[in-house]
């Protein structure tokens, strides 16, 4: 949440720094902030998006070659132009970006209030400037050690690049908890929340470690070390990015890019792990902890969101295939509950961004109990990947939709691969149907390639339904979390009210909610309790819901019932999960599109979540 951008060296940083904040703005848009040196500070912040602080900057002036800029998140004071960053300290020679939160900001404040400083805004990160500055002036220290200084007294987590309006030829940036990557040019430096603010000028970048402060020249000078002033080493490594791949090219929308990118990353999440004419699978990872997962007195899946309903379908997978058992946690839940866990344990965590706050500061608690840590992560080089024991990449590429969708299909490939993996090494699932289920998941990519062909169909049914205030979703099942999925994908860019529920359950309370003004949108491919799924069908049917069903091909009772319905190929049942999910993404899609939502950029949400 919230996405900072730095740039010093010889070229203009003023478009630098608006490219670099469009590109991180899918981290937090609730307004967006840049400083420039030329001489004099010039600042320039507004409420809204970076387009709305293009506007209002104008023809105003911009020149410079040293920058920091900010889009936010808003945690500490209402979206406005006067919390957005940068903020800058009393004398205004300092100005700050942050992303993160100073926990025990309140305490300095006031004292820094009774030592004559006056501050503008609601923020904490005005009062990490105000602290710098002071501490600087006090004890006349260079910029770097003042920031040093400063942040050994405050609690919580930052990513921060300060700028020094009498120094034009350094910055300084340094990270606790929030992601820092510093991009390596000729003579010239950049510093972003993530690389896709930089890929464009280089790829080579030092990824900030926890608690590091590092100092950027002019000269082309890099040093770092750690907030207990230990020199630390810059490990330069290459950005894995594609320009085109964090572009929208010709679609409208990046969701629906990514949409439609499925049968492409769920193959590439596929390739090179699995192989049914020769009737193979390896799971990097996997492969080199497969006692240590057989043996496993459980697993335990943390993750939130989108991710969350991945872990439950691997809930069901690992159980089913592999006969593991297995605890699906809410990341914030378990972090604060006391669990009982140790080294007979391994903790999966799932995330596309490998940077939610929640998620990593659960598993580091697990891993200091002793927990085997395994990531499933989308971000190549993420704060999770990097923590975690092993671990496997979903390799879908980026994800800039702040709705999740393929990053879901990535993880929901990645799961099956290791169940199947796990079962067959444990003889839970015998040699037959192994070889049936690895047929049918290279067989995935062109079944979802045909549900994608329904696109008019679905937008059809989308229409029919867009007006509504709430929408149930209905799944048993491996698609209950289906359900699950399709709801929160609902809610999150169109502001339409929606649970997903277990279909039996319905009658246990969500039934009170059915009238004709309610869409019932039933997830009943599942082969085993179609029968179930039809007469909780016919118990909405009789309170007048609208039902749309997602059935498989040629499912003539379930036409004969529902208002409309959306066939998808048909395939194993522990597979289903892989397919179902896309029509939900399409229908969510739609809808939003016509209540004129923002798509990619829903409202009060981001995309990488590193606040708890
Ligand atoms: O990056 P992560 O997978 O850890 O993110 C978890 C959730 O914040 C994320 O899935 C969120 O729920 C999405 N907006 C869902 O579309």
């Amino acid at each position: 949440m919230c996405g900072i951008v730095g740039y010093l060296g010889n070229k203009q940083a003023y478009p630098i720094l608006i490219e670099g904040l469009k590109r991180l703005e899918y981290r937090g848009y609730d307004s967006a902030g840049i400083a420039i040196l030329n001489g004099d500070l010039n600042l320039y912040k507004k409420k809204g998006k970076v387009k709305d602080l293009v506007k209002s900057i104008g023809g105003k002036s911009t020149a410079g070659t040293i920058g920091i800029g900010h889009t936010r998140w808003a945690t500490h004071g209402e979206p406005n132009d006067i919390n957005a960053h940068p903020h800058t300290s009393k004398n205004g020679r300092l100005s700050l970006i942050h992303n993160g939160v100073i926990e025990n900001y309140e305490s300095f404040k006031l004292a820094l209030i009774e030592r004559g400083h006056v501050f503008e805004s609601e923020t904490d990160t005005e009062v990490l400037v105000h602290l710098i500055e002071e501490i600087q002036k006090r004890d006349k220290l260079d910029l770097e050690e003042a920031v040093r200084q400063a942040l050994t007294k405050v609690n919580g987590a930052y990513a921060i690049v300060v700028m020094d309006r009498d120094n034009p030829d350094i910055l300084v940036a340094a990270r606790k908890d929030s992601p820092l990557v510093i991009g390596i040019g000729k003579e010239e430096f950049y510093v972003a929340s993530d690389g896709k603010a930089i890929i464009e000028h280089t790829k080579k970048v030092v990824y900030l470690k926890n608690e590091e402060i590092a100092l950027l020249s002019r000269k082309g000078e890099l040093s770092i070390k750690t907030i207990n002033n230990d020199i630390s080493t810059p490990f330069i490594q290459e950005l894995d990015i594609e320009l085109e791949s964090i572009e929208k090219g010709d679609y409208e929308h990046f969701m629906l890019k990514e949409i439609f990118e499925q049968p492409k990353t769920v193959a590439n999440c596929m390739r090179g792990r699995i192989n049914a004419d020769e009737g193979w699978i390896k799971v990097g990872g996997v492969n080199d902890l497969v006692q240590k997962f057989t043996e496993a007195r459980r697993i335990i899946i943390i993750a939130c969101g989108t991710s969350w309903h991945a872990a439950l379908i691997g809930e069901y997978l690992f159980e089913e295939l592999a006969r593991i058992q297995v605890e699906v946690e809410y990341a914030s839940e378990f972090r604060y509950r006391n669990p009982i866990i140790d080294e007979r344990d391994i903790v999966i965590a799932i995330s596309q961004s490998g940077e939610t706050r929640d998620t990593l500061a659960a598993i580091e608690m697990a891993k200091e109990k002793g927990a085997v840590l395994y990531g499933i992560v989308n971000s190549v080089g993420s704060s999770i990947a990097r923590i975690t024991d092993a671990g496997s990449y979903i390799h879908v590429g980026p994800e800039i939709g702040v709705a999740s969708t393929k990053a879901f299909t990535g993880q929901v490939s990645l799961l099956t691969l290791m169940a199947i993996h796990l079962g067959y090494q444990k003889g839970t699932i015998p040699r037959s149907y192994y070889l049936q289920l690895l047929e049918e998941l290279e067989n995935i990519p062109g079944k979802i390639e045909q549900i994608l062909k329904k696109d008019a169909h679905i937008k059809y049914i989308a229409e029919e339904i867009k007006d509504s205030t709430n929408a149930l979703y209905l799944g048993r099942g491996y698609n209950f979390p289906i359900a699950l999925e399709g709801a929160l994908k609902l809610k999150e860019i169109s502001y339409i009210h929606a649970e997903g529920y277990p279909a039996a359950e319905m009658k246990h309370g969500p039934i009170a909610l059915i009238d004709e003004n309610m869409p019932v949108i039933v997830i009943a491919t599942n082969k085993s309790i179609h029968e179930k799924m039809v007469t909780n069908i016919q118990e909405v049917k009789t309170r007048k819901a609208k039902v749309i069903a997602i059935v498989n091909e040629g499912d003539a009772e379930i036409k004969r019932l529902a208002d409309y319905i959306i066939e998808i190929p048909e395939t194993d049942e522990p597979i289903t999960p892989l397919l179902s999910v896309i029509p939900l993404q399409m229908l969510s899609y739609h809808i939003a599109l016509m209540r004129g939502c923002d798509v990619d950029q829903p409202r009060n949400l981001a995309k990488s979540v590193t606040v708890e």
